[in-house]
């Protein structure tokens, strides 16, 4: 009777305990699937807008693009591929690259990234990689801690990101922060968006005024690149300012960019 009693206390002792066990799996394996957006949120401000969930992009632009591709397409002014690979290819709201356009040359620059794990928006073209190390490495030994945020984006993704803006505010307001499909410098693999910790690791106009990123606005033509989106340039760029958008064009060009503090469209008389 006594050994019973014993042997039916064990048995809800393993009971118990083997409830807990699944409990414990089906709670490991939730938090395991939600990890991405439990630990990664990736939310990228930008002034009062996130683009959310970009790490989880790589999937979600699939069910996104068929939505994507009932919206009117934009008008396009195809570049062809040679021109795309020119460094110098200028890419705004009136001309355009081709929706199929990938650099052939793509690769991550060895620098400090504010996300883990693999992602597209690590790569930028072989060129501008090096010349985004060498940025960073003169950041680094001058005390400004700056981290790479988003580089080459497909033209999926960029539609992806666009239209996520334009159901926010409207496609004329979203088309003040984000370049539709196909008009997006990040396509040419040329451009890194770049953030700090002071500014939450986001994209933040703030940045144009910590130590991060003004030093970024002094020396950054030195390693071939220029601030593309500048301050009170809007109405030639078409976009407000953005003082995380690196773009490269080599330093000569750079350089006189710099001097003349001018856009891209100045440089080369195309406003
Ligand atoms: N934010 C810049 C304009 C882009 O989307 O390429
Ligand atoms: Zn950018």
């Amino acid at each position: 009777m006594r050994k019973t009693r014993i042997k039916s206390k064990q048995r809800k002792r393993f009971n118990r305990l083997f409830s807990t066990l699944v409990v414990f799996c089906i709670v490991l394996t939730t938090l395991f699937i939600l990890k991405d957006k439990l630990f990664y949120p990736d939310t990228v401000i930008a002034g009062q807008i996130s683009e959310e969930n970009s790490n989880n992009l790589n999937t979600e632009e699939e069910n996104f693009n068929n939505e994507a591709d009932k919206q009117e397409e934009v008008k396009n002014y195809p570049v062809s591929i040679d021109k795309a690979e020119d460094i110098l290819i200028v890419v705004n709201k009136d001309i355009h690259v081709d929706s199929d356009y990938k650099p052939d040359d793509l690769v991550i620059p060895d620098v400090k990234f504010s996300f883990d794990g693999e992602h597209e928006k690590k790569y930028m073209r072989q060129e501008a990689a090096k010349a985004l190390e060498e940025l960073f490495k003169n950041a680094y030994e001058e005390g400004k801690y700056i981290f790479a945020l988003s580089g080459y984006r497909s033209y999926n993704t960029q539609k992806y990101i666009f239209n996520n803006f334009a159901d926010r505010m409207g496609e004329e307001e979203a088309n003040k922060l984000s370049a539709r499909p196909g008009q997006s410098e990040h396509q040419t693999g040329l451009a890194m968006d770049i953030t700090s910790q002071q500014v939450g690791f986001g994209l933040e106009e703030e940045f144009g005024n910590t130590n991060e990123g003004k030093w970024v606005k002094d020396n950054a033509h030195k390693f071939g690149f220029i601030i593309r989106y500048p301050k009170d340039k809007t109405h030639i760029t078409g976009y407000l300012y953005e003082p995380w958008h690196l773009r490269y064009v080599g330093k000569d060009v750079a350089q006189k960019i710099y001097n003349e503090q001018i856009t891209l469209e100045e440089y080369f008389g195309i406003e």
